[in-house]
């Protein structure tokens, strides 16, 4: 692993209020449970992380474009954006660096409108259905991608 191993985890709209949120669906980690099991991803495959949210569609893209120098690779739960964003397809698309997008719900169960992901459509790789877990096999599969 070289010294540029540095990931970066984006999280999209409405996942800053997890546990509050539709508990059926997304149970009651928080956003904060996620970064924890992140750091701890990240400690163990020796990345360094910079974990961030937002709920603007704008703010992502201009994140996404920090990953063209500053990053190795990219952890992504773009949230409903996932559905309805040519601008952050377009914005992974235009990556040379490894995206893994997450969901913690199987999308694929749900609204047909979920099955819609323009962001699958770009990405390297998709854990959806696995909860929290998702961002902990994403940060593994970036290892295996990286080391
Ligand atoms: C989600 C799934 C999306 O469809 C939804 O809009 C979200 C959360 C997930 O993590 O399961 O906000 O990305």
């Amino acid at each position: 692993m070289t010294d540029s191993a540095r990931i970066l985890v984006l999280n999209g709209p409405n996942l800053d209020i997890l546990g509050r949120r539709d508990p059926a669906q997304y149970g009651t980690v928080t956003l904060g449970d996620i970064e924890d099991i992140v750091r701890g991803a990240c400690e163990d495959a020796g990345f360094a992380v910079d974990f961030r949210q937002t709920n603007r569609e704008g703010e992502l893209v201009e994140w996404l474009h920090e990953a063209l120098d500053d990053f190795a690779g990219v952890v992504i739960n773009p949230a409903a954006y996932a559905h309805t964003s040519v601008a952050l397809h377009d914005a992974v698309e235009a990556l040379t660096v490894p995206v893994v997008e997450v969901h913690l719900s199987n999308t694929w169960k749900r609204e047909p409108f979920r099955h819609v992901d323009h962001v699958a459509t770009a990405a390297t790789a998709v854990f959806a259905g696995a909860g929290a877990d998702g961002y902990r096999l994403a940060v593994l599969h970036l290892a295996t991608l990286l080391g």
